[in-house]
């Protein structure tokens, strides 16, 4: 993989930057609730650029490779705005998949034409595809892969500092949409809890409750690919700040010991 000769200049980068800019500001609202969530995702987007640098020097990335991985992930949510205009919501299940509407996007705009090499524009569509799968294909190249774990575990560090975050903030400031609209009941669900006894991460099929989505989350450690995401999860006390945040419960804490051990191996 590391054969691959990868070139993409300063400007290629600077200037799809520019465009993501103004491309989310011409979505706006009067209502500042919907406003707000356009603003999360721009956020998110600039904050997930950040992260996957940061694990990119981590794992010694060269500059070119640095900024492949930086282009993937200013581009990796860019069909949430459209998804939130069209239908109001974040729910893929209720709306359409946001990774291949992003696609369309892309190709809509032509996007990566100043690229002007078709691997590289296909290692960015790729791991922008299986950005959100439940699970990585096994048929794919080698570099597509390593990319596409790349952006996950950026994108999963990013989300979880946004959904940490409105867990803690007063009730008020709560954003409904962030939570699915999931209701606040007690307990987990049978299927959440066996999936993550068995390390494995939860299908979003299973989601019943807030409770469920939080185990979800704090089951992302089960697809974590690299070590510097690792101690990042460590250093910022994820796991630890989300079991706060859930009921006191047996069945929690026997998960959560599962979860914590598989983070210290
Ligand atoms: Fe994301």
């Amino acid at each position: 993989m590391r054969d691959i000769q990868i070139s993409i200049s300063e400007k290629s980068l600077a200037d799809l930057k520019h465009w993501f800019t103004n491309y989310v500001h011409t979505f706006q609202y009067s209502e500042s609730e919907k406003q707000q969530n356009i603003d999360l995702k721009e956020d998110h987007t600039l904050r997930v650029c950040k992260e996957i640098s940061y694990i990119g020097k981590r794992l010694g990335l060269n500059d070119n490779q640095l900024r492949l991985a930086e282009i993937i992930a200013l581009l990796h949510d860019i069909g949430r705005f459209e998804q939130y205009a069209r239908y109001s919501t974040f729910r893929d299940r209720r709306s359409e998949n946001h990774a291949e509407l992003g696609i369309k996007i892309i190709e809509k705009f032509d996007l990566l034409e100043s690229l002007d090499n078709n691997t590289l524009k296909s290692i960015i569509v790729c791991a922008i595809k299986y950005h959100n799968r439940h699970s990585l294909p096994l048929k794919e190249s080698e570099i597509c892969l390593f990319y596409s774990k790349l952006i996950r575990d950026a994108d999963k560090l990013d989300i979880w500092k946004v959904v940490i975050d409105n867990y803690y903030a007063q009730e008020e400031n709560r954003n409904g949409t962030l939570e699915l609209d999931l209701p606040d009941t007690p307990g987990i669900s049978e299927e959440v809890y066996n999936d993550l006894i068995n390390m494995k991460t939860v299908n979003m099929k299973y989601l019943r409750n807030l409770n469920d989505f939080k185990m979800l989350q704090a089951g992302w450690v089960f697809d974590i690919n690299f070590q510097p995401t690792l101690d990042c999860i460590k250093k910022r006390r994820y796991i630890e700040l989300i079991r706060e945040v859930l009921p006191e419960s047996r069945k929690i804490d026997e998960v959560f010991e599962v979860i914590h051990s598989s983070i210290q191996n």
